[in-house]
């Protein structure tokens, strides 16, 4: 199946490390140049230099999504190098796993900052040059816990569960230029830690929560009885973003082996 893709522009932010990198070079498989928005350069760099071992042009760009003056350079970046952003993923993410009681008020402020101000600072960004060109796709990383509410995940899954609202209110505006935003949830999705950076979640504290023995006693929870690859998550995001999708908007996808049946 054409998807359509080749010498199209796309923008992943977080697009460095395990899921957002997956989806990268996916969209390079399928010959679409790809620019990596990412705040830890080195890994996006690393990224990038894939990218264009595969024949398409790959460009790092160092970015904090939470940053409003940050992501504007970066996609004042992809439209001096591409000339045009016809895809936008907005995949960076964070969490760290507490009861709500017991969480410090620094790490909701991270939360809320990168999962959903990161979000709305990524659509805000590209939103007017996409209604210009009357075309454009808009895909959010959300998460399961944003469907429904997953334990140790209140905040986090109160921002990806605004992420999906915010994806429909904004499909359903501009919907009339050609726009079209929808939400891939992973279920649990491990990194593969050599495709993972130093900023990675599966690199710090969060991983040591996801041990082997928590990954198994996850699966049983899922009906397909296994975990999500990076991939499984790149190939729902790469479909959705392309013209095979043309009649899709506004809708979230679950895509973690049945975890959530919505
Ligand atoms: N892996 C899972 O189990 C899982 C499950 C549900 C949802 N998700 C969502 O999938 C997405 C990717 O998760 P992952 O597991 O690949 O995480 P990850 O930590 O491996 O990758 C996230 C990427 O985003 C980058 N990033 C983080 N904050 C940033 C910021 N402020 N500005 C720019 N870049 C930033 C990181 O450097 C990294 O490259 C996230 O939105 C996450 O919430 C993941």
């Amino acid at each position: 199946m054409d998807l359509g893709l080749a010498g199209k522009n796309v923008i992943v932010m977080g697009g460095a490390s395990n899921i957002g990198r997956a989806i990268s070079l996916l969209f390079a498989e399928e010959k679409a140049n790809v620019l990596v928005g990412d705040w830890d350069d080195k890994q996006a760099e690393k990224t990038a230099a894939d990218i264009t071992n595969l024949g398409v042009k790959g460009i790092a760009a160092k970015t904090d999504v939470t940053n409003w003056d940050s992501v504007q350079d970066t996609v004042q970046k992809g439209l001096g190098e591409f000339g045009s952003i016809d895809i936008l993923v907005n995949n960076a993410g964070w969490a760290m796993d507490r009861l709500f009681v017991d969480k410090p008020r620094s790490e909701w402020e991270q939360e809320v900052s990168i999962n959903f101000w990161g979000v709305i600072n990524g659509i805000k960004a590209v939103i007017d040059h996409m209604i210009e060109r009357k075309q454009g796709s808009i895909i959010s990383i959300g998460s399961d816990a944003g469907r429904m509410g997953e334990y140790r995940e209140a905040v986090y899954a109160g921002c990806k569960g605004g992420v999906i609202a915010l994806t429909k209110a904004v499909a359903r505006e501009n919907g009339r230029y050609g726009i079209r935003l929808n939400v891939v949830c992973p279920g649990l999705t491990p990194g593969k830690i050599d495709e993972c950076g130093d900023k990675s979640l599966w690199r710090g504290e969060e991983a040591q929560i996801f041990t082997p023995e928590a990954q198994e006693r996850a699966k049983k929870a899922y009906p397909l009885r296994k975990l999500g690859t990076p991939e499984d998550i790149a190939n729902a995001v790469v479909f959705l973003a392309s013209k095979r999708a043309g009649h899709i908007t506004g809708q979230t996808l679950s895509v973690s082996g049945g975890y959530t049946m919505m």
